[in-house]
């Protein structure tokens, strides 16, 4: 299978084709990813959360985020590797945004960045994608900013709150982002978006009408056992799967059924003889 870029994506869109994105934070996550076949792999800050025991994602700090970034891209080389920028590493100008940026691509061996806010990020996307980095905006439910939503609520639900979400959909087009996250907003909202915007949304929780979709790989793997939002599908139970794995190998020790003959190496009987004497 040949290597997605921006223009296969942009082809993916012209044919009306979903575009399917998921999560991965090390190399094991990436190579199945890759597997499966999915167009874009995203590390999410959401790693933070997941992966890393964080009580949010402004924990994560931009050099984790490197090392993930470099464990994801030995394991998937095909579909289009994307990074979060992580809290702080970006919001302060858009010269501290170009230069995490840069250490994405060239530390990380990232193709494009992520990041979260509307409008007031054009300038920001305009500096990095001049410079060659391709952008993907988040909008709707914003986990970075999540404190100033009161939380981890949907998006967009009042009449102004719905058309701000559009205006920023528009300028984060007009400022050069190939797409466009929409998290956790009504479905009609993510149908109206999608259809007044020339570049895919990517949904999370925006309905079955966007461009494409994502999940983060360790929710949807059931994996993550903390909570579940109403926008995701479990697709595996893999915490009860693999606590029960290790249960089983837990008590196999104690009863000495671990290991078996065929998990043994054998010395030859000579040598075990002249050992023993
Ligand atoms: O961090 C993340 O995983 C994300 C996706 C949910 C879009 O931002
Ligand atoms: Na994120």
């Amino acid at each position: 299978q040949k290597k997605v870029t921006l223009l296969g994506l942009q082809n993916l869109y012209n044919s009306n084709t979903p575009i399917t994105s998921i999560t991965a934070h090390d190399y094991p996550s990436a190579v199945v990813a890759e597997k499966a076949g999915v167009d874009m792999i995203l590390v999410g800050d959401s790693l933070a959360m997941v992966a890393l025991g964080y009580n949010n994602t402004n924990m994560l700090s931009l050099d984790e985020m490197l090392y993930h970034c470099r464990a994801v891209a030995r394991g998937a080389k095909r579909p289009l590797l994307v990074a979060d920028l992580t809290f702080g590493s970006y919001e302060i100008s858009p010269e501290q945004a170009l230069e995490s940026s840069i250490r994405l691509v060239k530390e990380g061996n990232m193709e494009a960045v992520k990041l979260e806010g509307g409008r007031e990020m054009v300038p920001t996307i305009k500096k990095i994608t001049n410079a060659g980095i391709p952008v993907l905006g988040h909008i709707g439910l914003t986990p970075q900013r999540s404190t100033s939503l009161s939380g981890f609520r949907v998006q967009g639900k009042s009449i102004e709150d719905a058309q701000a979400l559009i205006e920023d959909a528009q300028a984060l087009q007009e400022a050069g982002c190939f797409a466009i996250v929409l998290e956790a907003v009504p479905d009609a909202l993510g149908r109206i978006i999608t259809e007044k915007l020339q570049v895919p949304t990517i949904g999370i929780g925006a309905g079955a009408d966007c461009s494409g979709q994502i999940l983060v790989q360790l929710d949807m793997l059931g994996q993550f056992d903390k909570f579940t939002p109403r926008f995701v599908k479990k697709y595996a139970q893999n915490y009860e799967t693999n606590v029960a794995a290790l249960q089983e190998y837990v008590s196999d020790v104690r009863a000495r059924a671990f290991p078996a003959e065929e998990h043994v190496y054998k010395m030859n009987g000579d040598i075990l003889a002249k050992l023993q004497t």
